[in-house]
């Protein structure tokens, strides 16, 4: 089906996740007050919502990346989680935070927290944007979440829509519900 941008919908304005990043970003503040830890943003998506969280902590942190995918590109997850991207830094004995922009079936994220976990790290934290928790396969620790959102195709703020396009629009889109 062709789609042309003014049917998209706008499902969260930026101002409206700007307003959940800071108060995630203070809780993140108070969780890792005196401790340096490892920001890790999981790539492709997350790197609009770790750029604006990172910004906002009031705190010393490092940051390191992470790449998986599993859509390439389909609106089903195909199962198989290919890492892109494996962190530079040692992670033994570090406070890791995990910071991922979209939980649907978990499969991504459960994978990464359990090759994290295999690293000796002295803790794991995760900070998601988009919780579309009726979608849930596998059961995984979230200890921050932005918005639970319904089972539409969502895109923009980093999230690729139609044609691998879009990640770079400031709101959380989504493709006409049917
Ligand atoms: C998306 C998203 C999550 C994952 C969530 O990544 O960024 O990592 O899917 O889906 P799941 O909970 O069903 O595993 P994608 O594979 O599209 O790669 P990208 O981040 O490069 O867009």
């Amino acid at each position: 089906m062709e789609m042309t941008r003014d049917r998209y919908e706008t499902l969260i304005t930026n101002a409206e996740i700007q307003a959940r990043v800071d108060a995630i970003a203070s809780e993140i503040t108070t969780c890792y007050s005196g401790t340096v830890p490892i920001m890790m943003p999981l790539l492709r998506g997350a790197f609009v919502f770790a750029a604006d969280l990172a910004r906002k902590l009031d705190l010393d942190v490092e940051v390191d990346f992470l790449g998986a995918s599993s859509y390439g590109g389909a609106t089903e997850t195909s199962g198989e989680i290919r890492m892109t991207l494996d962190s530079s830094s040692p992670l033994s004995g570090r406070h890791v935070l995990i910071v991922e922009d979209i939980v649907d079936t978990g499969l991504t994220l459960g994978y990464i927290q359990k090759l994290i976990r295999s690293r000796g790290v002295a803790s794991l934290r995760t900070a998601v944007l988009l919780d579309k928790q009726c979608r849930r396969k596998s059961q995984v620790d979230i200890d921050w979440a932005g918005f639970t959102i319904p089972d539409r195709f969502v895109f923009g703020y980093g999230l690729d829509g139609p044609g691998g396009l879009f990640r770079n629009l400031p709101d959380i889109m989504a493709l006409p519900a049917e």
